[in-house]
Protein backbone atom coordinates (compact mmCIF):
# COMPACT_ATOMS: atom_id res chain seq x y z
CA UNK A 1 0.00 0.00 0.00
CA UNK A 2 1.15 3.39 -1.00
CA UNK A 3 1.15 6.20 1.41
CA UNK A 4 1.83 9.52 0.08
CA UNK A 5 2.12 12.11 2.74
CA UNK A 6 1.25 15.95 2.60
CA UNK A 7 1.53 18.65 5.21
CA UNK A 8 -0.21 21.87 4.80
CA UNK A 9 2.14 23.88 6.35
CA UNK A 10 5.69 23.05 7.51
CA UNK A 11 5.60 20.91 10.53
CA UNK A 12 2.37 19.91 10.00
CA UNK A 13 1.39 16.22 10.77
CA UNK A 14 1.36 13.99 7.85
CA UNK A 15 -2.08 13.24 6.08
CA UNK A 16 -2.53 9.44 4.69
CA UNK A 17 -3.55 9.99 1.20
CA UNK A 18 -3.45 6.53 0.46
CA UNK A 19 -6.32 5.25 -1.60
CA UNK A 20 -7.71 3.03 0.57
CA UNK A 21 -7.71 6.17 3.18
CA UNK A 22 -10.91 8.03 2.79
CA UNK A 23 -10.90 12.33 2.63
CA UNK A 24 -14.26 12.97 4.77
CA UNK A 25 -16.41 11.29 7.61
CA UNK A 26 -19.57 9.08 6.65
CA UNK A 27 -22.16 10.95 5.12
CA UNK A 28 -24.53 9.49 8.09
CA UNK A 29 -22.11 10.82 10.59
CA UNK A 30 -21.51 14.30 8.79
CA UNK A 31 -25.27 14.65 8.97
CA UNK A 32 -25.32 13.46 13.04
CA UNK A 33 -22.48 15.78 13.68
CA UNK A 34 -23.98 18.72 12.19
CA UNK A 35 -28.06 18.20 13.62
CA UNK A 36 -26.82 17.39 16.80
CA UNK A 37 -24.90 21.05 16.97
CA UNK A 38 -28.18 22.67 15.58
CA UNK A 39 -29.80 20.50 18.69
CA UNK A 40 -27.75 21.57 21.23
CA UNK A 41 -27.97 25.04 20.56
CA UNK A 42 -32.08 25.18 19.96
CA UNK A 43 -32.38 23.18 23.34
CA UNK A 44 -30.02 25.74 25.08
CA UNK A 45 -31.86 28.69 23.66
CA UNK A 46 -35.01 26.96 25.00
CA UNK A 47 -33.83 27.24 28.30
CA UNK A 48 -32.20 30.79 28.14
CA UNK A 49 -35.90 32.09 27.12
CA UNK A 50 -37.24 30.23 29.86
CA UNK A 51 -35.27 32.44 32.23
CA UNK A 52 -37.82 35.12 31.33
CA UNK A 53 -40.58 33.85 33.08
CA UNK A 54 -41.99 30.34 31.53
CA UNK A 55 -39.31 28.69 34.09
CA UNK A 56 -41.89 28.49 36.51
CA UNK A 57 -44.11 26.89 33.89
CA UNK A 58 -41.70 24.15 33.00
CA UNK A 59 -40.88 23.49 36.71
CA UNK A 60 -44.11 23.08 38.26
CA UNK A 61 -46.15 22.01 34.94
CA UNK A 62 -49.11 25.03 33.44
CA UNK A 63 -51.39 24.46 35.85
CA UNK A 64 -51.81 27.50 38.17
CA UNK A 65 -49.33 28.87 36.48
CA UNK A 66 -50.64 32.58 36.60
CA UNK A 67 -51.33 32.90 39.95
CA UNK A 68 -47.83 31.31 40.77
CA UNK A 69 -46.27 34.18 38.48
CA UNK A 70 -48.19 36.43 40.09
CA UNK A 71 -47.41 35.18 44.04
CA UNK A 72 -43.54 35.01 42.61
CA UNK A 73 -42.53 37.49 40.33
CA UNK A 74 -39.76 36.25 37.85
CA UNK A 75 -37.57 38.59 39.52
CA UNK A 76 -37.81 36.79 43.04
CA UNK A 77 -35.58 33.48 43.66
CA UNK A 78 -38.15 31.11 43.35
CA UNK A 79 -37.37 27.74 45.98
CA UNK A 80 -39.06 24.97 43.22
CA UNK A 81 -39.66 22.72 46.45
CA UNK A 82 -41.66 25.61 48.40
CA UNK A 83 -44.99 26.49 47.15
CA UNK A 84 -46.40 29.60 47.77
CA UNK A 85 -49.22 29.34 50.29
CA UNK A 86 -52.40 27.83 48.93
CA UNK A 87 -50.81 26.06 45.76
CA UNK A 88 -49.66 22.67 45.50
CA UNK A 89 -46.01 22.22 46.32
CA UNK A 90 -43.82 21.24 43.53
CA UNK A 91 -43.68 17.65 42.72
CA UNK A 92 -47.10 17.50 44.14
CA UNK A 93 -49.42 18.45 41.33
CA UNK A 94 -52.26 15.98 40.94
CA UNK A 95 -51.64 13.25 38.09
CA UNK A 96 -54.76 14.58 35.67
CA UNK A 97 -52.60 18.04 36.08
CA UNK A 98 -50.22 17.24 32.47
CA UNK A 99 -47.09 19.13 32.08
CA UNK A 100 -47.17 20.86 28.43
CA UNK A 101 -45.10 18.90 25.89
CA UNK A 102 -45.31 22.06 24.02
CA UNK A 103 -43.78 24.61 26.95
CA UNK A 104 -40.45 26.01 26.52
CA UNK A 105 -39.12 22.97 29.24
CA UNK A 106 -41.07 20.32 27.31
CA UNK A 107 -39.66 21.06 24.28
CA UNK A 108 -36.24 21.08 25.82
CA UNK A 109 -36.64 17.55 27.51
CA UNK A 110 -37.82 15.69 24.03
CA UNK A 111 -34.44 17.58 22.00
CA UNK A 112 -32.37 16.86 25.02
CA UNK A 113 -33.67 12.83 24.66
CA UNK A 114 -33.77 13.36 21.27
CA UNK A 115 -29.92 14.19 21.66
CA UNK A 116 -29.57 10.70 23.66
CA UNK A 117 -30.59 8.32 20.77
CA UNK A 118 -28.61 10.60 18.36
CA UNK A 119 -25.14 10.19 20.25
CA UNK A 120 -25.53 6.40 20.18
CA UNK A 121 -26.00 5.96 16.64
CA UNK A 122 -23.80 8.63 15.89
CA UNK A 123 -21.14 6.63 18.17
CA UNK A 124 -22.00 3.33 16.03
CA UNK A 125 -22.08 4.99 13.23
CA UNK A 126 -18.34 6.04 14.14
CA UNK A 127 -17.24 2.88 15.24
CA UNK A 128 -18.19 0.84 12.14
CA UNK A 129 -17.15 3.10 9.36
CA UNK A 130 -14.08 4.01 7.64
CA UNK A 131 -13.08 8.05 9.30
CA UNK A 132 -10.11 9.94 7.76
CA UNK A 133 -7.03 9.97 10.08
CA UNK A 134 -6.46 11.73 12.92
CA UNK A 135 -5.69 15.66 11.42
CA UNK A 136 -2.46 16.61 13.28
CA UNK A 137 -1.58 20.26 14.15
CA UNK A 138 2.51 19.35 13.96
CA UNK A 139 2.21 20.08 18.16
CA UNK A 140 1.98 17.13 20.54
CA UNK A 141 0.30 18.78 23.07
CA UNK A 142 -2.23 20.57 20.61
CA UNK A 143 -3.04 17.07 19.19
CA UNK A 144 -3.38 15.79 22.87
CA UNK A 145 -5.39 18.74 23.79
CA UNK A 146 -7.95 17.89 20.98
CA UNK A 147 -8.18 14.41 21.64
CA UNK A 148 -9.35 14.72 25.19
CA UNK A 149 -11.54 17.61 23.58
CA UNK A 150 -13.57 14.88 21.58
CA UNK A 151 -13.91 12.67 24.24
CA UNK A 152 -15.17 15.07 26.81
CA UNK A 153 -17.42 16.06 24.08
CA UNK A 154 -19.35 12.90 24.18
CA UNK A 155 -18.85 12.64 27.33
CA UNK A 156 -19.79 15.69 28.35
CA UNK A 157 -23.52 15.54 26.28
CA UNK A 158 -23.92 12.60 27.36
CA UNK A 159 -23.74 13.58 31.22
CA UNK A 160 -26.41 16.83 30.40
CA UNK A 161 -28.72 14.48 29.09
CA UNK A 162 -28.42 11.70 31.81
CA UNK A 163 -28.88 14.87 34.76
CA UNK A 164 -31.55 16.55 32.46
CA UNK A 165 -33.55 13.26 32.94
CA UNK A 166 -32.87 12.47 36.68
CA UNK A 167 -33.21 16.50 36.77
CA UNK A 168 -36.76 16.54 35.61
CA UNK A 169 -37.84 13.45 37.44
CA UNK A 170 -36.53 14.90 40.77
CA UNK A 171 -39.28 17.81 39.63
CA UNK A 172 -41.85 15.41 38.93
CA UNK A 173 -42.08 16.97 35.19
CA UNK A 174 -40.83 13.91 33.64
CA UNK A 175 -43.84 11.66 34.92
CA UNK A 176 -46.32 14.64 34.13
CA UNK A 177 -45.06 15.42 30.50
CA UNK A 178 -44.06 12.05 28.95
CA UNK A 179 -45.28 9.87 31.85
CA UNK A 180 -42.22 7.92 32.55
CA UNK A 181 -40.41 8.63 35.68
CA UNK A 182 -42.66 9.04 39.10
CA UNK A 183 -44.35 11.99 40.59
CA UNK A 184 -43.42 13.19 42.72
CA UNK A 185 -39.57 13.35 41.92
CA UNK A 186 -38.98 9.57 43.07
CA UNK A 187 -35.41 11.52 44.53
CA UNK A 188 -37.58 12.74 47.25
CA UNK A 189 -37.89 16.37 48.06
CA UNK A 190 -35.38 18.08 50.29
CA UNK A 191 -32.80 15.72 48.77
CA UNK A 192 -29.46 16.18 46.65
CA UNK A 193 -30.47 18.18 43.48
CA UNK A 194 -29.29 17.74 40.17
CA UNK A 195 -29.99 21.51 39.34
CA UNK A 196 -26.62 22.55 39.83
CA UNK A 197 -24.79 19.44 38.04
CA UNK A 198 -27.09 19.77 35.39
CA UNK A 199 -25.77 23.92 34.76
CA UNK A 200 -21.72 23.19 35.80
CA UNK A 201 -21.93 20.65 33.14
CA UNK A 202 -22.91 22.99 30.83
CA UNK A 203 -20.72 25.76 31.44
CA UNK A 204 -17.82 23.00 31.19
CA UNK A 205 -19.53 21.93 27.76
CA UNK A 206 -19.95 25.24 26.60
CA UNK A 207 -16.15 25.60 27.11
CA UNK A 208 -15.42 22.53 24.96
CA UNK A 209 -17.43 23.39 22.03
CA UNK A 210 -15.97 26.86 22.33
CA UNK A 211 -12.51 24.91 21.58
CA UNK A 212 -13.46 22.82 18.74
CA UNK A 213 -14.84 25.44 17.02
CA UNK A 214 -11.44 27.68 17.46
CA UNK A 215 -9.90 24.32 17.03
CA UNK A 216 -11.63 23.87 13.59
CA UNK A 217 -10.99 27.59 12.63
CA UNK A 218 -7.47 27.17 13.82
CA UNK A 219 -7.32 24.20 10.82
CA UNK A 220 -9.19 25.58 8.09
CA UNK A 221 -7.36 29.05 7.90
CA UNK A 222 -4.08 29.04 9.70
CA UNK A 223 -3.15 25.28 8.90
CA UNK A 224 -5.20 25.49 5.71
CA UNK A 225 -5.58 21.61 5.58
CA UNK A 226 -9.39 21.86 5.09
CA UNK A 227 -10.27 20.42 8.31
CA UNK A 228 -14.01 21.11 7.42
CA UNK A 229 -14.30 19.79 4.60
CA UNK A 230 -13.88 16.66 6.08
CA UNK A 231 -17.02 16.80 8.17
CA UNK A 232 -18.78 17.55 4.83
CA UNK A 233 -20.72 15.85 2.04
CA UNK A 234 -18.66 14.57 -0.79
CA UNK A 235 -16.49 12.39 -2.54
CA UNK A 236 -14.52 10.11 0.13
CA UNK A 237 -11.97 8.49 -1.73
CA UNK A 238 -9.64 10.52 -4.28
C1 LIG B 1 -27.36 17.96 25.46
C2 LIG B 1 -28.50 18.03 26.08
C3 LIG B 1 -28.89 19.14 27.02
C4 LIG B 1 -28.37 20.39 27.17
C5 LIG B 1 -27.21 21.03 26.38
C6 LIG B 1 -29.11 21.05 28.24
C7 LIG B 1 -28.86 22.35 28.70
C8 LIG B 1 -29.53 22.94 29.76
C9 LIG B 1 -29.20 24.23 30.29
C10 LIG B 1 -28.05 25.13 29.82
C11 LIG B 1 -30.07 24.49 31.30
C12 LIG B 1 -30.11 25.73 32.20
C13 LIG B 1 -29.29 25.37 33.43
C14 LIG B 1 -29.26 26.51 34.43
O1 LIG B 1 -30.07 27.43 34.32
O2 LIG B 1 -28.40 26.43 35.32
C15 LIG B 1 -30.99 23.37 31.40
C16 LIG B 1 -32.06 23.28 32.29
C17 LIG B 1 -32.90 22.18 32.38
N1 LIG B 1 -32.81 21.01 31.66
FE1 LIG B 1 -31.45 20.59 30.23
N2 LIG B 1 -30.07 20.19 28.73
C18 LIG B 1 -29.97 19.01 28.02
C19 LIG B 1 -30.75 17.89 28.17
C20 LIG B 1 -31.83 17.78 29.05
C21 LIG B 1 -32.69 16.61 29.17
C22 LIG B 1 -32.56 15.33 28.36
C23 LIG B 1 -33.63 16.91 30.12
C24 LIG B 1 -34.77 16.07 30.63
C25 LIG B 1 -35.34 15.09 29.97
C26 LIG B 1 -33.35 18.25 30.61
C27 LIG B 1 -34.08 18.90 31.59
C28 LIG B 1 -33.83 20.17 32.06
C29 LIG B 1 -34.63 20.83 33.08
C30 LIG B 1 -35.86 20.27 33.80
C31 LIG B 1 -34.04 22.09 33.28
C32 LIG B 1 -34.54 23.18 34.19
C33 LIG B 1 -35.48 24.04 33.34
C34 LIG B 1 -36.18 25.07 34.17
O3 LIG B 1 -35.69 25.39 35.24
O4 LIG B 1 -37.19 25.52 33.66
N3 LIG B 1 -32.26 18.75 29.94
N4 LIG B 1 -30.62 22.45 30.45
Amino acid sequence: MTTQSISAKPGAMPVNTSPAAVKRYHPALVALHWLIALLILGTVLLVQENEGGERFEGARGNFQQQSLQQANPPSQDLDLDEAPQGLPQAGFAPQSEIQNVFSTTGIHMLIGITILVLLVIRLIVRWTTKHPDWAGTGNKFFDWIGGLTHFGLYLLTFGMVITGIILADQRGILARTFGIGSTPGSFGRGGFSLGFLHGGIWTLLLLLILLHIGAALYHQFVLKDNLLGRMWFGKRTE
